[in-house]
């Protein structure tokens, strides 16, 4: 279970985005982009454009995470455009079999995302279909809140249903990930972490970015 890093630009400059991606190029494992369509959650950002733009601007693998009310509409574009991982919504797919298929068809990871009250055990049978489970750790919409304590028995739960189908599925956490908050998640069974503000509200992110991981491998 190799530790992963994924900066959120969510926190950095929208203007500089470019700029904002090198800050943590050679030391981010991705670089997480927080679609989302003002629908799904109450916060608009960008779209496939500006992804689209990113991915010309950057080597780091984009890691594309779709708060949007219509994701089977919009998740293989996103794969076809050249992000590595495409997450779509379970409260919000209503094909996620046929879209998860469609991300990998496309070349990109199959992402599947969760709320922090939407239970992981109904959704064990689509395991197959799932590169990367992503376990909401916030409510979905904004950078900088506080990390929900109340979902770290669905992260111990969702590793074990992982090592129940064979181990392969990665386990993300997003949401309030930080210096105080990664150990535990690592401890719970998560290996790809999510950070906006604790990396770019940092002086050095690629600093920050080395220091989460040194936390999250103990
Ligand atoms: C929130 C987004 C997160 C956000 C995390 O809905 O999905 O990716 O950027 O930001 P922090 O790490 O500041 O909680
Ligand atoms: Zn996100």
């Amino acid at each position: 279970m190799a530790v992963q890093i994924s900066p959120s630009i969510l926190s950095a400059d929208f203007a500089r985005l470019a700029e904002e991606a090198a800050r943590v190029e050679g030391v981010a494992d991705w670089l997480h982009v927080d679609v989302m369509d003002n629908h799904f959650v109450p916060n608009l950002t960008i779209g496939l454009p500006v992804v689209e733009a990113l991915l010309r601007a950057t080597p780091i693998p984009i890691d594309c995470h779709l708060m949007i009310q219509d994701p089977d509409r919009w998740a293989p574009a996103y794969a076809e455009a050249g992000a590595g991982s495409v997450t779509v919504h379970a409260e919000a797919a209503k094909a996620p079999v046929r879209t998860l298929r469609a991300i990998r068809a496309a070349g990109a990871r199959s992402g599947f995302a969760l709320n922090p009250a939407t239970a992981i055990e109904v959704y064990e049978d689509l395991l197959p279909e799932i590169d990367m489970l992503l376990l909401m750790t916030v409510e979905p919409g904004f950078g900088g809140q506080k990390f929900l304590d109340v979902v770290l028995p669905k992260v111990t739960r969702a590793r074990a249903l992982i090592e129940k189908h064979g181990g392969e599925i990665w386990l993300q956490v997003d949401g309030g990930v930080s210096a105080e908050t990664i150990e535990r998640c690592a401890a719970a069974g998560a290996d790809v972490f999510v950070a906006g503000n604790a990396v770019y509200a940092a002086e050095d992110p690629a600093r920050a970015v080395q220091d989460l991981r040194a936390l999250a491998e103990l």
